[in-house]
């Protein structure tokens, strides 16, 4: 019997979408124009748009086919109860409150469960969550393990949170914790994984102290498969049943399903507890929608669901861990510095270590993502200083790294794409020294990363 090395795609291709070549003159025109940010840039005049992982996968023909299969009732569609099915086979929880995506599902949560003072523990809150954390204000406390804040540092589950941190928060704030969250994969922290013994020390810890204990849970997926193949025992055991299990060990979940739902909309909140749920209904019918459809239109809800049905596939998770994966080790073989070991959904390169003529203050992460996007139309994101570095009273320090996140949008992309991707960073590497950093010429006060203006600074 044969056994093949080669990992394939495990899907063929029904309906393509053509891409646009540009030449450099014209994406340097385009950069300009966009004020250096590349969120501002026309998509269309990006080659290989590699800026999120959200919301930019590519359905399944049963996803499309589901579509139209949608209940538009504003109360009570089938939809709904399709959706609540599949959610609830998968995550356990008894309320299950659609969403229009995760940050709907940060919002509600966080703005019916906080106030002001109060402190909420992660391993690493992404953007959205730390804003919404951050709004109602209370403080976003980031307890990720001390691997996970060093990029070359290798973890099979650099995405653990520190346990004995988190005691001590309990132990001394624990009257200001309303609940404690977890984030997997931890995309903030590079898209490393969590283990199942962490979460299981999560929950003992918040069992001791009587505190709810949330997952954001937008790359559950992932983290499973992470865990079957890193994980003592777990090598035999079926994804979804893994997930399960993560799901089990918590009280509740934010989620974006843009993520780990395959689709291009959509998210949820689900939950445990009555009382929390009820308040978050009351305030989901205020901003989002009736409960049955939480800003989401019945056709949505059916995508979602079959998402989540495909999304715990086991061959389709080996070829998703694996594309990025190759791209990982194309770029560790050519010495660029990168995040270790490679992410789930990402490959993370490490811009201050690349650019170290260019400090922090000066956006090294902005200066990588800008060449990458007039040298070959590579559209990635900074994850560094402009987006972490600005604090609720207007202070500005060093992001905890400067980071350029490669996302992998989700059966979108073929080999000979990440192959090019590879190609370009490594050029763009060797090309270092000629980079520039930058200034920022107007920005807004919270999530400035989104629409702040740069101006490239002299040589
Ligand atoms: N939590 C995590 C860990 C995320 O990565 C995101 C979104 C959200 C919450 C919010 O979900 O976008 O549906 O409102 N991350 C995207 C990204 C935007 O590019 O990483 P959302």
């Amino acid at each position: 019997m044969l056994h093949f090395k080669t990992i394939i795609e495990p899907f063929r291709i029904k309906s393509v979408e053509s891409v646009k070549f540009t030449r450099r003159d014209e994406r340097e025109t385009a950069m300009r124009e966009a004020g250096y940010n590349v969120f501002r840039l026309r998509a269309e005049d990006v080659l290989i748009d590699l800026l999120t992982d959200s919301g930019t996968g590519a359905m399944s023909a049963a996803q499309w086919g589901a579509l139209m299969q949608g209940d538009e009732s504003y109360a009570g569609s089938r939809s709904f109860f399709r959706f609540r099915d599949v959610v609830r086979d998968l995550t356990g929880y008894a309320h299950i409150i659609p969403t229009h995506q995760g940050r709907a599902a940060e919002r509600i949560l966080f703005h019916s469960v906080l106030k002001p003072g109060d402190v909420v523990p992660n391993n690493n809150h992404f953007d959205t969550t730390r804003a919404n954390v951050e709004v109602e204000e209370a403080e976003a406390r980031d307890l990720v393990i001390p691997e996970g804040r060093v990029p070359s540092a290798i973890h099979p589950f650099k995405g653990n949170l520190d346990l004995a941190a988190l005691e001590r928060t309990l132990e001394q704030d624990g009257e200001r914790v309303p609940l404690v969250m977890v984030t997997v994969t931890n995309n903030t922290g590079g898209g490393q994984p969590v283990s199942l013994e962490n979460l299981r020390g999560v929950r003992r810890l918040c069992d001791r102290y009587r505190k709810p204990f949330f997952l954001d849970a937008c790359r559950f997926a992932e983290n499973a498969y992470f865990i079957k193949k890193r994980e003592a025992g777990c090598a035999d055991r079926a994804p979804k049943e893994i997930a399960r299990e993560m799901f089990s060990l918590a009280d509740g979940c934010t989620m974006s399903a843009k993520k780990d739902g395959l689709a291009n909309i959509g998210g949820f909140l689900a939950m445990n507890d009555d009382a929390w749920a009820e308040r978050c209904r009351n305030l989901l019918i205020l901003t989002e929608g009736f409960p049955t459809y939480g800003g989401l239109a019945g056709y949505d809800l059916e995508a979602v669901a079959r998402g989540l049905e495909e999304v715990v596939e086991e061959p389709y998770l080996r070829y998703r861990i694996r594309s990025t994966e190759y791209l990982h080790e194309r770029l560790v073989a050519a010495g660029v510095p990168v995040i270790q070991p490679a992410g789930g959904h990402a490959v993370y390169i490490d811009a201050r270590a690349l650019l170290p003529h260019v400090p922090p203050l000066q956006y090294p992460g902005i200066a990588l993502a800008n060449a990458l996007y007039v040298e070959a139309g590579i559209r990635g994101v900074e994850i560094g200083t402009v987006m972490f570095g600005l604090h609720p009273d207007g202070s500005e320090t060093p992001g905890p790294m400067d980071l350029v996140r490669l996302a992998i949008p989700r059966r979108v992309y073929t080999q000979s794409h990440v192959d090019y991707v590879a190609e370009a960073v490594i050029g763009v590497a060797g090309m270092k020294d000629r980079l520039r950093g930058y200034r920022i010429t107007k920005a807004p006060a919270v999530l400035r990363h989104f629409t702040a203006l740069f101006e490239p600074l002299p040589a």
